[in-house]
């Protein structure tokens, strides 16, 4: 008996909790009508006379143990939940919505232009071979205007690559696809530039291609007429003559910005005009490299920066912060 008693204050000693029914429990088992202490008490009568002493303080040690466990446990649950309460008080911390960073603004406004007028989404791979970013686009291996555009290779194989332009996306399309088709791709580009601090070697394009019979020169001058007023709200435009390999004619486009603050005159070194994109009419070899007829079909491509465009009509003065994730930066474009 006196063993079992002993052993019940060890365990009461032992016990720990922080959970209120296990605490009442322990209450109602140790100290109930029909708990432990009473029950040895009822015990009382049967131990031999010699040990009646030594049980009876153990006995009143226990009860006394179990009441004292009781409400120690319980303070420490109100302690506890007095802090939680108080907290309950405190203001919360404020949840802000995030925003699209500014290049993906102006790429959604620019998808939305053109899939007005029925161009749809083409997407390809940023790891490109040869053949689709260089090759097939009428650049073959040694040809100099390769060096317009410095390349990263992927390890050792020179057929593997970063793609340095979205042209690639273009022949991907073309081979699959017969005309007439009609598409845009924008993506990440990249270009081995570090020449400056100011050149970077990761930006994004847009790509667009459009390939049917009797497609003219006059249409892609119509295209982008209608493109710069709707991005920028302006129609005065300028083509100079430029090269591409993968167009025939190739030209370059200029919008008349205006001279109206000091911001236009330092964007437009002083002269008004800024280039947007290049464009031309697809070469009959790219055509063919895609297996496309090049005398029942013809077609126009341009490519544009979606950096230069968003600096534009930002007015960013600088290209590394589109890649700083400065979130003074970006919290301005909500
Ligand atoms: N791929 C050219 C570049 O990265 C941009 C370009 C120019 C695309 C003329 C075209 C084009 O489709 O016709 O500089």
């Amino acid at each position: 008996m006196i063993e079992k008693l002993k052993k019940h204050i060890t365990d009461l000693k032992k016990f720990e909790s922080q959970d209120l029914n296990e605490i009442e429990s322990l209450k109602i088992k140790f100290l109930g009508r029909k708990g432990i202490v009473n029950d040895l008490f009822s015990g009382f009568k049967d131990v031999p006379s010699d040990q009646k002493k030594e049980f009876g303080q153990k006995i009143n040690e226990l009860k006394v143990l179990a009441q004292k466990k009781y409400d120690d446990l319980k303070s420490n649950i109100k302690k506890s939940s007095k802090i939680i309460s108080e907290d309950f008080t405190k203001p919360g911390f404020p949840i802000t919505s995030g925003s699209l960073h500014p290049i993906t603004v102006i790429k959604n406004r620019i998808i939305d232009i053109f899939s007005k007028v029925g161009f749809e989404l083409s997407e390809g791979p940023e790891i490109e071979d040869d053949w689709h970013n260089f090759t097939a686009l009428n650049l073959p291996k040694h040809h100099p205007a390769r060096d317009m555009q410095d390349t990263f290779f992927i390890q050792q194989d020179p057929d593997i690559l970063l793609r340095t332009h979205t042209s690639s996306v273009q022949v991907r399309y073309l081979e699959d696809n017969p005309p007439p088709l009609k598409i845009i791709s924008p993506g990440r580009v990249y270009r081995n530039e570090a020449i400056s601090s100011r050149s970077h070697c990761i930006f994004h394009q847009i790509e667009g291609i459009y390939v049917d019979e009797n497609v003219s020169f006059a249409d892609l001058k119509q295209m982008i007429l209608y493109f710069t007023k709707s991005m920028f709200g302006k129609s005065k435009l300028r083509f100079r003559p430029s090269f591409f390999p993968f167009t025939e004619p190739s030209a370059e486009v200029d919008i008349y910005w205006g001279l109206e603050t000091e911001t236009d005159y330092r964007i437009t070194k002083g002269t008004g005009w800024l280039e947007i994109m290049g464009c031309g009419m697809v070469d009959p070899n790219v055509l063919e490299n895609c297996n496309i007829d090049s005398e029942k079909y013809t077609g126009y491509a341009f490519g544009l920066g979606l950096e230069r465009i968003a600096m534009l009509i930002y007015q960013i003065p600088d290209i590394r912060l589109f890649f700083e994730n400065d979130i003074r930066f970006l919290n301005q474009f909500k």
